[in-house]
């Protein structure tokens, strides 16, 4: 019977032989609710090239469908892009496998691969700006450092005008089309804005600086093919176009407002909050963490110039809830926003001072005094609320428009 998978072509020399993970749920962390894919990719030139591998449990799934276009023993250069073991799991048994010629890795590439994988296939290191011959064609590799690991690089296929670009552009979307242009452009914005935020955002800056390299280079770009989701072959701008909105994060008029409860009282602040931002022409977005993953709180996150948080306080700290989406949110490090904070408590009320110190590590720019409340607020506390908002919104509004 012939094997259920098959390769996709991609361009003239290029086929997509990665793996599709419909079920994956978590990703370090990161919930992933369309599950993903780990996408490797083989050019078929003199020297037939893999580029990355996919993750461990997968492996048969790729030799399955490189097995359709070639008998994987004919590869005999394998190019790890990425060191992360979602794009390198299998590579000991790969190697062995295929027993190719060379493997290449950028020059930290060569070292995480040896401290991830431990194992004892020599791999060569490229430098940046290193053109390597596959005979009948070149590729050549980008460093990219800390986009969004040391070791990740981009390799050009100068042939096919195609940049692989790993982990960049990428989204964890399980589909079965292979491109971008089959995908509705809302989800592919949503699912690459919440994969940005969740991977990609601390490294923005450097973002910029590889767009920039990407576009003094000259390189001529017809496809990009990323390691996780759809290859872009049409209006490339699109893609670009958002990652350098996402890196440059300016501020918009949008509030987030996050926070957990304990009896309804921090809630009840947080919705008086709420309805004040919206009242005064600023897109809210209220997330209680007793119900919404951490991940859904980076994506809205991301594009919002205000970041209010909110915790009672629960044995003198704050509610566990909350404690687990700030660290993730500050590790994540967004940048130019405002903010503030409340809470209610039962005695001791500590709670308030600690995200008050969250928000300055973030470097979030408190703009007004903070409300704690004792046990439930009254019509009086919720008019505080209702004119922190207020407050919010006027020193978002004059930063928007600045
Ligand atoms: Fe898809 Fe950073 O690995």
């Amino acid at each position: 019977m012939k094997d259920i998978y098959s390769a996709i072509k991609v361009s003239d020399n290029v086929y997509w032989v990665g793996a599709i993970d419909w079920t994956i749920r978590d990703f370090h962390g990161y919930t992933t609710p369309h599950g993903s894919t780990y996408n490797a990719y083989l050019i078929m030139a003199d020297k037939i090239t893999l580029i990355d591998t996919v993750k461990k449990p997968f492996k048969d799934e790729m030799l399955a469908r490189i097995q359709s276009v070639v008998d994987p023993s004919k590869i005999e250069y394998i190019i790890s892009n990425h060191s992360e073991l979602d794009h390198s799991g299998c590579l000991p048994e790969v190697i062995d496998f295929i027993k190719p010629e060379k493997v290449f890795a950028s020059t930290v590439g060569v070292k995480t691969l040896k401290e991830l994988l431990h194992n004892a296939h020599e791999i060569i290191a490229v430098k940046d700006g290193e053109t390597l011959s596959l005979g009948n064609m070149d590729v050549s590799f980008m460093e990219t450092r800390m986009i969004h690991w040391p070791d990740s690089m981009f390799t050009y296929l100068a042939k096919d005008e195609l940049l692989f670009s790993q982990d960049a552009f990428g989204m964890h979307l399980a589909t079965l089309e292979r491109f971008a242009d089959e995908i509705p452009a809302a989800t592919l914005e949503y699912e690459g804005a919440t994969y940005y935020a969740n991977i990609v955002l601390p490294y923005s800056a450097i973002v910029l600086k590889a767009l920039e390299k990407v576009a003094a280079s000259g390189l001529k770009i017809k496809i990009i093919a990323p390691d996780h989701g759809p290859v872009w072959r049409k209006d490339l701008g699109f893609i670009l176009d958002l990652y350098k909105k996402w890196a440059l994060q300016k501020p918009k008029a949008k509030a987030v407002v996050i926070y957990a409860t304990m009896w309804h009282s921090t809630e009840k602040m947080a919705e008086a909050i709420s309805e004040s931002l919206a009242q005064s022409g600023i897109k809210t977005k209220l997330i209680s963490m007793n119900e919404t993953h951490r991940s859904e709180a980076a994506y809205e996150v991301l594009d919002a110039g205000a970041l209010i948080i909110g915790s009672p306080t629960l044995n003198n700290n704050i509610l566990p809830q909350m404690a687990d989406v700030m660290t993730y949110l500050k590790g994540l490090k967004p940048a130019n926003k405002i903010g503030a904070a409340f809470g209610s408590f039962g005695w001791s009320g500590e709670s308030v001072k600690h995200l008050e110190e969250i928000l300055k590590e973030m470097k979030v720019d408190l703009v007004t005094e903070s409300i704690a409340v004792k046990n439930a607020p009254d019509s009086g506390v919720l008019e505080k609320c209702h004119d922190l908002g207020k407050i919010v919104a006027a020193e978002l509004l004059k930063k928007v428009n600045n």
